[in-house]
C-alpha cells in the first residue's frame, strides 16, 4: 500500500484526524510561544521609562474608568504622518508597565501618547470641564465632575501590589512610601525630593489649581507624563532587535 493511501486512514476517520490535527497545533503553538517565556529581550530596555508614581497610577486608572480609551489612542505608528504629527513613534518600552495597555486603534479624538507637556494644566482643567468651550467643534463629553471628586489614596497600595504581581517592578520602599509619594506630587510646597528620588521626572504641581487632590489632579499628572520619560534627542534605536 503506498503511503498515499494510508493517508486515507486519517482522512476517513475523524476522531483520529482532529486528534493529529490537535498535535500538529499544539506542536506550532509551542515553537511560537514557548520562547517569549525565556526571551528577556522582547522589549528593548530604554533609559528613562520608569513604573508610574502613585499619582500617575491614580490618573490612569481614572482614565480607565472613564473610557478615554473609547475615543483615544495611544500608539503613534512609525508613518510619516503619524510622525509629523504626533512626534516619535511609540516605543514598546513606554507602555513596559501598562496593565492593561492603552494602544487602542478608535481615534474620534487625536492619539494622547504624546500629549504630555502639550498644553498647560490650565487648559486641561478647561477642557476637561468643558472641551467645547477651548475646541468649539469637539465632541468630546465634559468631565468637570472630576473636580468635586477628592481622593484620599487609601487603595493606592492595593494597586501598586497588584502591578507588582502582573510584573511591575515597584520595590518595597516604592509601595511603603505610597501615600507619602501620592501626597508630595500635588503639593509644591512638599518636600519630594524622595519622591523624584523614586520616580525621575515626575512633576509635581497642583495640576488643578484647587485645594485637596481631586481626581482632576490625577489624571492631569497621568496626562502631562503622557510620552514624556524618554528623552528623543538621546535615544538610538537598537536595530539589532
Ligand atoms: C466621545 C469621544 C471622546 C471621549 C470619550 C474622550 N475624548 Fe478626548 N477628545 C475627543 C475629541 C474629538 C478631541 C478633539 C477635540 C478636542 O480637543 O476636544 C479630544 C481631545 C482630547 C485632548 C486634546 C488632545 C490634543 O492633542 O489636542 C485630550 C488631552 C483629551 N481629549 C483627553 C481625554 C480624556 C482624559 C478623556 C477621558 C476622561 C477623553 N479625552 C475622553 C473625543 C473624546
Amino acid at each position: 500500500m503506498a503511503l498515499i493511501d494510508k493517508h486515507k486512514i486519517i482522512e476517513t476517520n475523524a476522531t483520529i484526524l482532529f486528534a493529529l490535527s490537535f498535535f500538529v497545533v499544539t506542536i506550532g503553538g509551542i515553537v511560537e510561544i514557548a520562547p517569549l517565556f525565556y526571551l528577556e529581550n522582547t522589549i528593548e530596555d530604554v533609559e528613562g521609562v520608569r513604573p508610574y508614581s502613585p499619582l500617575e497610577l491614580e490618573g490612569r486608572n481614572i482614565y480607565i474608568r472613564e473610557g478615554c480609551y473609547v475615543c483615544h489612542s495611544q500608539m503613534i505608528r512609525p508613518m510619516r504622518d503619524e510622525v509629523e504629527r504626533y512626534g516619535h513613534y511609540s516605543l514598546a518600552a513606554e507602555s513596559q508597565y501598562d496593565h492593561p495597555f492603552q494602544w487602542g486603534s478608535k481615534r474620534t479624538g487625536p492619539d494622547l501618547a504624546r500629549v504630555g507637556g502639550r498644553y498647560s494644566d490650565d487648559w486641561h482643567v478647561d477642557h476637561l470641564v468643558n472641551p467645547q468651550s477651548v475646541v468649539p467643534e469637539s465632541v468630546m463629553p465634559k468631565y468637570g465632575f472630576l473636580l468635586d471628586r477628592m481622593l484620599d489614596g487609601k487603595y493606592i497600595q492595593d494597586v501598586m501590589e497588584t502591578n507588582v504581581t502582573v510584573g511591575v517592578p515597584y520595590t518595597d520602599e516604592m509601595i511603603e512610601n505610597a501615600m507619602a509619594d501620592f501626597v508630595a506630587q500635588a503639593d509644591p510646597d512638599s518636600d519630594f525630593d524622595a519622591l523624584l528620588e523614586r520616580y525621575p521626572g515626575a512633576q509635581v504641581r497642583n495640576f488643578d489649581g484647587e485645594p485637596g487632590i481631586s481626581e482632576m489632579d490625577a489624571l492631569i499628572a497621568y496626562l502631562q507624563m503622557l510620552g514624556t520619560l524618554v528623552d528623543f534627542s538621546t535615544f538610538e534605536p537598537d536595530a539589532s532587535r
